[in-house]
């Protein structure tokens, strides 16, 4: 086998990184010593700085409770950079350069003056490094501490200087549609909602990008993209890990808050929207709100008929056993929270009337794996006798890992009969573009750093997403259906089997 050429003769991987932060700006990240802080957000920071993606004196003040200084800060950033970064082996020029340019200041969420200070300390950096005034405030923190830093940004004096002001949140956006619409006015009262950059780091993933890509730069795809020739969706999050040190948290989210209501709804509004007028923060989101709105609500009595919730019990996971849900730290030995949840649901609109989509996510399962798997319906008129053993054609964009793309087809196996068997023609990104995806984080930095909200969520797609999982969350908390298990390790309950099989259905074997 030849060895893959450099990427320097590769077409394809040319104009990879093409766009630079312009405005200077400063971030603080609020929580900046934190679990999301140290394994995402300051290795995001210094990948983009090793890419020289950042504007010139760009700088970050870690703002925590923690009693440290610069010096303290620095060494905790060197720590966790050196290892949750990306690329490896660390740089050592560049790391020298990203340490130079952090700081921090001690911040009590509750006292003003600390916000006050926070303010003398960014102020000074803005005027030496010439930022222009400009800051992105990340809170990346849980949602209940939104509501005070919010306010003692306004207060502390911290959204008046003459550059731009956005505020970065994180998922989960409420916990239902009422208390999301309270967060929504919360942050309204201080900042316009193009400045509020809700994060749903599914959108970052190139692959999750490049479902429009492949929809709408492509003539071939969208004439076949609906109701007629398209029989079913299916879309699986799995993911091997458990809760892991999360159980706090996770006891009151479960898969659905966690994950459905938000990742895997967007990757419903991104497969079933209509194409956009432009890569446009406002088309894009006007689409993707359309489809969400259209997702038909599921009604109380059907809940039991076109929901599963399961939980994980002890098993085996890549060899190794593991623990069952209940077991796990921080978490109740008589939880009823969901760790797998498959829906069957339908988006009311011309292109999709009649489609089903499955969405199945899940905790402890196999393997870590991403996908959504489009299965067409078969040819009206059957040719060969021996087609009746092919699968329908199908398209699976795979979102993680081995990014990429693969198409279904039946073939005529060579010989003198004439008997066929599925093939399929496969893209993978490493093997076109030669380069690894960069980490959602980085792209999503970048893009509030511009300005750029079209992969961040609005408001309304919030409310929209919520508007569909209340009801189901609803009768879910009255036991309906009962609460499934599975074993570590596993597909997911049998109950979700029987919800495709009840169709006539499989589920796709990722
Ligand atoms: C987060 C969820 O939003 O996404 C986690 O809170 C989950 O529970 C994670 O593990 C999965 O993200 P990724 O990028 O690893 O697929």
């Amino acid at each position: 086998m030849s060895s893959p050429r450099p990427l320097d003769h590769n077409p394809l991987a040319e104009g990879l990184i093409d766009f630079k932060v312009r405005d200077p700006s400063l971030m603080v990240i609020f929580g900046a010593t934190g679990d999301l802080s140290g394994r995402k957000l300051l290795p995001a920071i210094y990948n983009l700085m090793k890419q020289r993606l950042l504007p010139a004196g760009f700088a970050v003040v870690g703002a925590a409770i923690d009693d440290l200084d610069d010096a303290g800060f620095r060494k905790h950033a060197s720590d966790v950079v050196t290892k949750f970064s990306r690329t490896q082996p660390l740089d050592p020029q560049v790391l020298q350069a990203f340490l130079q340019s952090l700081f921090y200041v001690r911040v009590d969420f509750s006292k003003l003056e600390d916000f006050r200070s926070l303010e003398r300390k960014v102020e000074e950096l803005d005027r030496t490094r010439h930022l222009g005034g400009n800051r992105v405030y990340y809170c990346a923190t849980p949602p209940p501490t939104y509501e005070t830093i919010v306010e003692q940004l306004r207060d502390g004096g911290l959204t008046k200087s003459k550059g731009f002001h956005r505020i970065v949140i994180e998922k989960p956006f409420g916990s239902d549609l009422t208390s999301a619409r309270e967060l929504t006015q919360i942050l309204q009262r201080v900042f316009h909602e193009d400045s509020v950059f809700r994060i749903d780091h599914y959108l970052g993933k190139e692959t999750v990008q490049n479902i429009l890509a492949f929809r709408f730069a492509n003539a071939i795809f969208e004439p076949v993209w609906n109701a007629n020739l398209i029989d079913s969706v299916q879309i699986t999050a799995a993911e091997e890990i458990g809760v892991e040190l999360r159980g706090g948290y996770y006891e009151k989210a479960g898969a659905l808050r966690d994950i459905v209501q938000n990742h895997a709804l967007q990757l419903v509004a991104l497969v079933a929207m209509e194409p956009p007028t432009s890569f446009e923060a406002t088309a894009v989101r006007d689409e993707k709100v359309k489809v969400l709105r259209a997702i038909r609500p599921i009604q109380d009595g059907e809940v039991a008929t076109s929901t599963v919730r399961g939980q994980y019990k002890k098993g085996w996971v890549l060899g190794e056993e593991v623990v069952g849900y209940r077991e796990e730290h921080a978490v109740s030995p008589g939880s009823l929270t969901e760790t797998f949840a498959g829906i069957r649901m339908f988006v009311d609109n011309w292109r999709w009337s009649g489609v089903p989509f499955y969405i199945r996510v899940g905790k402890r399962m196999p393997k870590r794996v991403t996908e959504i798997h489009i299965r067409f319906k078969r040819p009206p008129h059957n040719t060969f006798a021996s087609a009746r053993d092919l699968d329908p054609n199908a398209i699976t964009l795979r979102i993680q890992p081995e990014e990429g793309i693969s198409l279904r087809f039946g073939a005529k196996v060579p010989s003198a009969g004439l008997r066929l068997r599925n093939v399929s023609m496969d893209f993978t990104y490493m093997s076109s573009f030669l380069v690894e995806t960069p980490e959602a984080y980085e792209r999503l930095l970048l893009d509030c750093m511009i300005g750029d909200p079209t992969l961040f969520t609005r408001a309304d797609e919030v409310e929209a997403a919520w508007t569909f999982i209340d009801p189901i969350e609803a009768a879910w908390r009255d036991d309906r259906p009962p609460l499934a298990s599975y074993p570590s390790g596993t597909w997911g309950p049998p109950e979700a089997d029987k919800l495709v099989q009840a169709d006539g259905r499989e589920w796709h074997r990722p």
